[in-house]
């Protein structure tokens, strides 16, 4: 219980830009460059993103404000965020650290697989116009045996280096560099994308809506892709949150992140899009779509090589600040609840997520044939736990501990500064985090277990 007494010398954000920066650079990820195009691609274009900014504002805004609200209240990590509202509910805080830290048990294999694909462009060994040749390049390294493992202990020991230098020292001062980094890039190649002839009908399949394709499963997916997008539903905005200094303006905060990362998925969308239209590839091209097809898109442009090497940097940092937030859940906690040091808790939570991953590594390649939920091998298996389970089973559980249980007058008090910040909005969220919030995502999580 000498939480408390810890918390006079919490850690804060050095400015509020910098928390600005960094909880959307824990959102903006994977989960943008690569699932979001393609899974507009694979629903109808802009019949998804129409329902996906529906969904954005519905329940985006609404967890995000109670996440980082919880968080700013209790300045505890995510497990002692809950326990602080109410001790029965400390194990909800315990799914959303365990997400955590199996997502960044598979996610930091990704990111080896982007460091590996920054030396293939670097070494122009992807400057390749035939999609199978890299589709085979791209096999080769996922089934591969030592090389995926090398690169994927590079990216989480990256990942370990930036957590470990703190909130300021570390996580912050990254986030500041690399987040203008990335949205210069990523604007670069949108342009660059959408002057390819053709590409008209790329933005045109992205951006309107055919109202006949919206269906069930696209509301659904559009719903299951607004949370993973945005890092809710595992307490890393609680977590982020409890590095805020009262004065902090959340409404603010939590409208300006949805909108950052909704931006940067969009940019997404209009590279991927348009050349995919440009170059007569399928829109629906599924996982294969930023390691296979794009590369082929940059082999035929001018200046590819140049646009290959920043893409892959892009994806390298979008990944990065995402992963750093994924580890700084658990290291959080493991921090404030066990009182560890903090070195000791970035090693070792490191190194045990290291092993998973390898486990996870070898499962696409030479562990293929061993399956464990359904058909899936343990890489499928860790990502099915925790982005189809554990992370909408903690948002449905975060709006009813936030809407019911804490109490959407206190938390408005928090919010609000105590009336201080005006929130005019504030009656449609309480709804909204009430009952809009737990039955959406009741539908998600029943969906995803079907
Ligand atoms: N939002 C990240 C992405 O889109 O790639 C992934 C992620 C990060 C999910 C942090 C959850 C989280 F807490």
């Amino acid at each position: 219980m000498d939480n408390l007494n810890q918390n006079t010398q919490r850690e804060q954000w050095g400015s509020k830009i910098g928390f600005i920066l960094a909880a959307s650079g824990s959102a903006v990820g994977l989960g943008n460059l690569w699932k979001f195009p393609y899974m507009a691609g694979r629903n109808g274009g802009g019949a998804f993103v129409l329902v996906y900014f529906i969904i954005l504002f519905l329940i985006g805004f609404t967890l995000m404000l109670a996440e980082i609200t919880l968080g700013r209240h209790t300045q505890l990590n995510a497990i002692g965020a809950y326990k602080k509202i109410s001790k029965k509910w400390a194990w909800v805080g315990g799914l959303g650290v365990l997400a955590g830290f199996i997502i960044l048990s598979f996610y930091s294999v990704v990111g080896g697989w982007v460091i590996n694909y920054i030396i293939k462009s670097l070494t122009g060994a992807i400057n390749i116009a035939d999609p199978e040749i890299l589709g085979g390049m791209f096999g080769a390294l996922v089934g591969g045996t030592v090389e995926p493992i090398v690169y994927h202990g590079i990216f989480m020991l990256m990942t370990m280096i930036i957590v470990l230098g703190g909130i300021g020292g570390g996580i912050e001062k990254s986030s500041k560099i690399l987040m203008p980094g990335l949205f210069i890039m990523i604007i670069i190649i949108a342009i660059r994308a959408m002057t390819l002839p053709g590409a008209i009908e790329g933005i045109k399949y992205l951006l309107i809506p055919n109202f006949e394709a919206i269906n069930i499963g696209v509301v659904l997916d559009a719903l299951g892709q607004v949370f993973f997008s945005l890092s809710l539903g595992m307490g890393c905005m609680i977590t982020y949150g409890s590095y805020l200094s009262k004065d902090t303006n959340i409404p603010e905060s939590a409208t300006v992140i949805p909108l950052i990362d909704t931006g940067v998925a969009l940019l997404a969308g209009l590279i991927v899009m348009p050349a995919v239209f440009a170059f007569g590839f399928e829109p629906g091209g599924g996982p294969g779509l930023l390691f296979i097809t794009l590369p082929a898109i940059f082999a035929q442009m001018p200046l590819g090589t140049v646009f290959a090497i920043l893409f892959f940097f892009l994806v390298l940092f979008a990944a990065l600040s995402s992963s750093i937030s994924l580890l700084e859940v658990c290291v959080a906690y493991v921090v404030d609840e066990w009182k560890i040091n903090r070195k000791v808790a970035v090693f070792g939570l490191g190194f045990v997520m290291f092993l998973i991953g390898v486990v996870a590594s070898l499962s696409n390649g030479p562990l293929s044939h061993v399956t464990f939920i359904g058909e899936r091998n343990f890489f499928d298996s860790l990502d099915f736990v925790a982005s189809n389970i554990l992370l909408p089973l903690g948002g449905l559980l975060l709006c009813i501990a936030v809407g019911w249980i804490w109490g959407t007058d206190e938390a408005l008090a928090e919010a609000t500064n105590d009336g201080k910040i005006e929130f005019k909005l504030a009656p449609l969220w309480i709804f909204l985090v009430k009952y809009v919030g737990p039955i959406a995502i009741a539908i998600v999580f029943i969906r995803s277990l079907m």
